[in-house]
């Protein structure tokens, strides 16, 4: 049994006074983390008050790192560092990142191996445009992300990879993906994974949908086989939205 794992991404919104109060709103909200793994990852200069005033059961994570360890990279952000603040979560390759910041397969690898390497866990997000869904192209470029991500990953490693299925035509639009469109993306990734490592490993790892996740739509999206979570952006800046998607099953 894979343990639902419900992810907020906060982009780069919110200050640090609103994400003080934020964690001290829902410090009584969140559910055991035996029965629902909640992570919210947020700006690097609000995590470390962020852990300070956590006092439940929420992972506080970040949203980017470099592949370096230490080193002369004005301005990038040191996994290990992460690490030693006691983030256990780094998200890897979102849309964003990928579309904005122009990073690549290659890149994004080298990332999901210094997460590893500072004893955390990636959650590699991969995404997909209308034109390659309409196109049926979605397929192999899924496949091709999914397996630059994790090359020279070992599956003792990978087991504990969360990854994130973001089709870019529902990533803050307010549509989301049909249960089944988002099913079928997870699917490809379990099997991706499966292909490459085998049925054992492909089956812990947990397997997220991202785009216009919200309190009312996530209830269809968890019903899935292959979806083991969600990862919300606008839906996880309200602290009562983002404890409903925690208390999903509730
Ligand atoms: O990482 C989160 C995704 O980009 C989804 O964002 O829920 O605002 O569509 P959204």
């Amino acid at each position: 049994m894979r343990t639902p794992f419900i992810g907020g991404n906060w982009k780069m919104n919110l200050s640090l006074q609103a994400a003080t109060e934020f964690v001290e709103t829902i410090n009584n909200q969140i559910p055991p983390a035996s029965e629902v793994e909640t992570v919210l990852a947020a700006s690097p200069l609000f995590l470390q008050t962020m852990l300070e005033h956590n006092e439940s059961p929420l992972q506080v994570a970040a949203e980017n790192c470099y592949y370096e360890d230490e080193g002369a990279f004005t301005g990038e952000v040191s996994p290990k560092a992460l690490s030693e603040m006691g983030i256990k979560y780094v998200i890897v390759g979102h849309s964003e990142r990928r579309k904005y910041f122009h990073e690549t397969n290659d890149l994004i690898n080298k990332k999901v191996q210094a997460v590893f390497r500072n004893h955390m866990y990636p959650i590699i997000c991969c995404d997909e445009t209308m034109g390659r869904y309409e196109n049926g192209d979605h397929i192999s470029w899924m496949v091709n992300q999914v397996t630059a991500a994790i090359q020279q990953v070992a599956a003792t490693d990978m087991r504990h990879a969360v990854v994130a299925y973001e089709p870019s035509w529902a990533i803050g639009t307010g549509h989301t993906a049909p249960a089944d469109a988002a099913e079928e993306g997870c699917y490809l990734i379990r099997q991706t994974i499966a292909d490459i490592y085998s049925d054992e490993i492909a089956n812990q790892v947990r397997i997220l949908y991202g785009g216009s996740v919200n309190a009312e739509n996530i209830h269809e999206l968890m019903k899935q086989p292959d979806i083991d979570g969600v990862l919300a952006g606008k839906a996880s800046l309200s602290p009562q939205e983002f404890v409903q998607l925690a208390n999903f099953n509730h």
